[in-house]
């Protein structure tokens, strides 16, 4: 049968990781085209965390601006509150996203793009929008169906759900990003550990005016205790915000155990008023939906021409903000070396690098989001409800940490450890930015892996070993503008960062760029150069010498660094890239 259409990638799945791969693939020029299964874009406003890698790549992409123009910004995302109802007790609060005092210049230095809150509903078009602008083919309502791979290529068989008309594209690669019930994943048998459906998560998303209960403590996340909060789920009921302070959505567990709920607008206006304490409110309801807890995750992403990326490999709960953040940084991570592939500037072993680096990464997430459910457990235990469900009672324990008796005092303290525990959920900078990858695009410079000096998952490490991310600092540049290190690389292209004394780098890299048909582009950092260090940040930072250098991808990871000149750059950067393109 002949292909009713060819493309170099197809892209199954419209999702945070499929748009963000056609957003990608199209900055880059790569003839690609998408399919997927609904009218348009998400429907419900699930993902809403973004976090700092994720806005740096927006930045990348040239589509910063767009984003945090429709985000809810970070100042307004952190007074995260624990409560029995908005309008009841105040159990405790922890700051988050970034606005801890102590936290705020971590967050800072790291990164020339602050996170941000935006809704899965308005991102999403935002991603298919400019991809379409720049050169996606994007077919609606179109279903993937099965596909068969040779040599040369895949066959895909999709379907045209407004007509049911089957019909065949024909790939050079295909990346899965069919979402957490992944069809293609299932196909091309890719290997899983861990579980589906653990516990059962209702979203009530809904219009209500709660400004009086929120807008003096100003954040993204209400974490309500109430009996029942425990029942499956993610542990607590959760008001959460979708735009402030009038858009919304519950969370709030069912047991799976059970036939799945049906819950009717009356029901779900009755879950509503009870978190948020209050039945006099207006609200409207604007649809309701289930969804399982996963904690399951694939050990390879790869199966000959296929790519699977996104929830597709990475299942878990919502906890720490994490999926649609990795599913996007999944596809920035693949869209470069398909490029390259494609172009033939690197050879087909440079794929090998995608599973090697983002599997890890999915396991890590898959891990953490379920063990930042586990760490309610403690708040529970402070506040006497675990094994409770008299509702009377468990009234009573939370009222008692006010009581003044040594009893009490021990809940207070208790329940302080307890909320100080949730810092892994809301403030893991370090699993947002530590990211080091170890794989065929990656060379080593002999050194050991730096160690972290403080926690890994609370804090960023910044370092320019190879495969770790490229540490952020400003430069001056032209007109004395401040210019992030992220500035300089990204774009598709590879960067030398040198000082002067190392300039002989920068000619080698123009040289071997030639030579090899790769843009590379050398950056001499120093007084009177176009890229000044003005406060001596970037001297600190790089961890080599003056005439040292650091070799960044496409991607703004170290590919490899030289702590001094060598002999003979020309040859040592062709050696280098000769291996991380897998030439
Ligand atoms: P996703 O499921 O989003 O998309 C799959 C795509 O494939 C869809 O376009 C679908 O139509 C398409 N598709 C499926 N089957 C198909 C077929 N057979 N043929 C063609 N197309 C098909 N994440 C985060 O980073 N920060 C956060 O704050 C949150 N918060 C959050 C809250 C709640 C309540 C939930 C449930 C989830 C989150 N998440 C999150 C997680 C986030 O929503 C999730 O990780 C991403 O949507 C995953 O993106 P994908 O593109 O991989 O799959």
């Amino acid at each position: 049968m002949t292909a009713a259409f060819e493309t170099d990638v197809l892209v199954i799945g419209s999702g945070p990781a499929g748009s963000g791969a056609a957003l990608s693939l199209a900055t880059l020029g790569v003839d690609h085209m998408v399919i997927t299964k609904y009218r348009w874009t998400a429907n419900t406003p699930r993902s809403h965390i973004t976090n700092q890698r994720t806005v740096e790549i927006f930045r990348d992409l040239g589509i910063e601006d767009d984003v945090l123009a429709q985000g809810t910004e970070h100042d307004r995302m952190g007074e995260t509150v624990f409560c029995t109802s908005l309008a009841g007790d105040e159990i405790g609060r922890v700051r988050t996203w970034e606005t801890a005092p102590e936290r705020a210049s971590d967050y800072i230095a790291a990164s020339p793009s602050p996170n941000c809150d935006i809704p899965q509903t308005l991102l999403e078009p935002i991603l298919v929008g400019h991809a379409a602008s720049r050169g996606s083919r994007i077919r609606f309502d179109t279903e993937y169906v099965g596909l068969e791979q040779d040599a040369d290529g895949v066959t895909v068989t999709v379907r045209d759900r407004t007509t049911g008309h089957e019909y065949t594209i024909r790939a050079k690669y295909v990346l899965g990003a069919d979402g957490g019930r992944s069809q293609v994943a299932e196909d091309v048998g890719l290997p899983f550990e861990g579980e589906m459906d653990l516990a059962g998560s209702m979203n009530i998303v809904f219009h209500a005016d709660l400004s009086h209960y929120v807008e003096h403590r100003p954040s993204v996340l209400y974490w309500i205790l109430q009996p029942g909060s425990d029942v499956g789920g993610i542990g607590m009921g959760v008001v959460r915000m979708v735009r402030p302070w009038n858009e919304w959505l519950v969370i709030w567990g069912y047991d799976i155990s059970q036939p799945p709920p049906e819950v009717t607008d009356a029901e779900a206006i009755k879950i509503v008023h009870e978190l948020v304490g209050d039945d006099t409110i207006p609200v409207t309801i604007r649809s309701t939906s289930l969804w399982g807890n996963n904690k399951r995750y694939a050990t390879r992403y790869r199966a000959g021409r296929v790519f699977c990326l996104g929830d597709a490999c990475h299942r878990h709960p919502p906890s720490n903000g994490l999926g649609s953040n990795t599913s996007i940084q999944d596809a920035y991570n693949l869209a470069w070396k398909l490029a390259y592939v494609l172009r033939g500037t690197a050879g087909e072993g440079l794929l090998d690098s995608f599973d090697a680096e983002r599997a890890p990464i999915g396991k890590q997430i898959v891990l953490r989001a379920n063990k930042s459910i586990e760490e309610f457990g403690p708040i529970f235990d402070a506040l006497g409800l675990l094994g409770e469900s008299d509702p009377e009672v468990m009234t009573r324990h939370i009222a008692a940490r006010a009581d003044n008796t040594p009893e009490a005092a021990e809940q207070r303290a208790k329940l302080r450890k307890a909320l100080e525990l949730k810092n892994y959920e809301f403030n893991a900078h370090g699993v947002e930015l530590n990211h080091r990858y170890a794989s065929n695009a990656v060379v080593p410079d002999g050194t050991p892996e730096p160690e972290f000096t403080r926690d890994p998952e609370l804090h960023y490490h910044p370092t320019t070993w190879p495969g770790a991310r490229l540490p952020h600092v400003w430069l001056g540049g032209a007109g004395g503008r401040r210019v992030s290190t992220h500035d300089l690389a990204g774009k598709g292209r590879f960067a030398l960062l040198t000082g002067i004394s190392g300039s002989a780098w920068a000619e080698a890299a123009v040289q071997v760029a030639e030579k090899l048909g790769v843009e590379l582009v050398p950056y001499v950092i120093g007084p009177g150069r176009e890229h000044i260090d003005l406060y001596d940040d970037w001297a600190r930072a790089r961890e080599v010498g003056e005439d040292g250098c650091v070799l960044v991808r496409p991607d703004t990871h170290v590919a490899w660094r030289s702590h001094g000149l060598a002999d003979d750059p020309t040859s040592e950067l062709t050696r280098v890239l000769t291996e991380v393109l897998s030439r």
